[in-house]
């Protein structure tokens, strides 16, 4: 990924105009009120040590906001505020892994399990996300994985770099098998307040199984469904005695969240939806013109994501790697993409476009894509 930062940089400083689909990075500004609410706490005095845990009204508002939205209260001592949802990812596997155990992880998924887990020294073992299937996950693929020395499963839905879902069905049979089998499920739900299908499919969380007391930990995080990737501030929800190792942890390495952060969070979750809601409305748009735009190529395909901020383009007739695609995009039409197989092998022929750009820039960069591509 840095090499196609560093290539855009480059470009953009010799004065070349670059169209950003590259980054899973927001381009709307984080909403007035929870910015307000931050100005306020600071003003207030709120910039004290804080709760390593974190706050308590965060806590408490998140334990009923996964009521509402996943049919379970978990108790404050399960909820962890964290410097983000990446830092959980690290948190946990220093904590539940030890060399030698085995984890599943999805490809293509988001780098950071894969990073975390080779620093540990663990085997990675990977279960395959197809285009045929939708981008969701096959179970009985899946349940062969499975080993004696599986300590950990890792779901992401929906999904970095697919914008695919998994079923509800599926969820459930994983959570079932996870709970036998004594296999630790991290379910990534980053994503979740960013669906593109109706309501009556709402979201399903295989945290329901255990209420998060025996073996499932959920991630979440404010950075992309609010528009506050720079606040860095994020949830994981889990067992008592994880949770409290990882607040520990916390607690030793970063000490707290800031407060005041903590109080935007607050903010963002208990308080006006409006602008959080218009966002949705406005990536939906952008989805659908832009994978309708790549879908008009002969040479391109691209699978309606249904939820997350991705395109995740098939560029396989094309007869360029994922690579050659992003260089030639970048060099030829100044579009910066990402090569699927940043995200793992399976990644190779698919190119992931964000749609965090405005309407504007996705049709001028859809009709440079098709001078060159078409
Ligand atoms: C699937 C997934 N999990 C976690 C994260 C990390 O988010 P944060 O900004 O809260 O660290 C990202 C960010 O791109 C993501 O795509």
């Amino acid at each position: 990924m840095f090499q196609v930062l560093d290539k855009v940089q480059k470009l953009e400083r010799l004065g070349k105009k670059i169209y950003h689909f590259e980054l899973g990075e927001p381009n709307f500004d984080t909403p007035k009120n929870i910015a307000q609410r931050a100005v306020k706490a600071i003003l207030d005095g709120d910039t004290h040590y804080s709760n390593s845990f974190g706050k308590y009204n965060l806590r408490e508002a998140i334990a009923k906001t996964t009521l509402s939205s996943r049919g379970f209260e978990p108790d404050i001592n399960q909820i962890l505020v964290t410097p983000g949802a990446n830092s959980i990812i690290f948190m946990l596997f220093s904590i539940i892994l030890e060399e030698g155990d085995e984890i599943i992880i999805p490809d293509p998924g988001f780098p950071t399990y894969l990073s975390v887990a080779n620093l540990f020294k663990i085997k990675i073992k990977k279960i395959p996300i197809r285009e045929e299937n939708n981008f969701g996950l096959d179970f009985d693929e899946l349940e062969k994985l499975v080993s004696k020395k599986t300590k950990l499963i890792v779901l992401n839905s929906p999904s970095n770099p697919t914008g695919g879902i998994i079923s509800s069905d599926t969820l459930k049979k994983i959570a079932h098998l996870c709970h036998q089998k004594k296999i630790y499920l991290l379910t990534d739900e980053i994503y979740s307040r960013m669906r593109y299908y109706s309501d009556e499919y709402k979201f399903y969380s295989p945290s329901l199984y255990d209420k998060c007391k025996e073996n499932t930990i959920i991630i979440n995080g404010f950075s992309k469904a609010f528009a506050m990737t720079g606040w860095r501030v994020g949830v994981a929800i889990g067992p008592e005695e994880i949770i409290k190792k990882m607040g520990l942890f916390l607690e030793t390495t970063v000490s707290c969240v800031p407060p005041f952060i903590q109080e935007a969070a607050y903010e963002a979750i208990t308080g006006d939806q409006s602008e959080q809601l218009a966002m949705m409305t406005e990536y939906k748009k952008r989805r659908d013109l832009l994978v309708s735009g790549l879908n008009s190529f002969k040479s391109i395909s691209c699978n309606n994501p249904m939820g997350a901020i991705y395109a995740f383009a098939n560029i396989k007739k094309t007869n360029l790697s994922s690579d050659q695609f992003v260089s030639k995009a970048l060099n030829e039409c100044g579009v910066a993409a990402l090569p699927g197989n940043n995200f793992g092998e399976r990644g190779e022929g698919y190119v992931r476009f964000s749609f965090v750009r405005s309407i504007d820039e996705i049709n001028e960069a859809l009709s440079l894509l098709k001078n060159i591509f078409e």
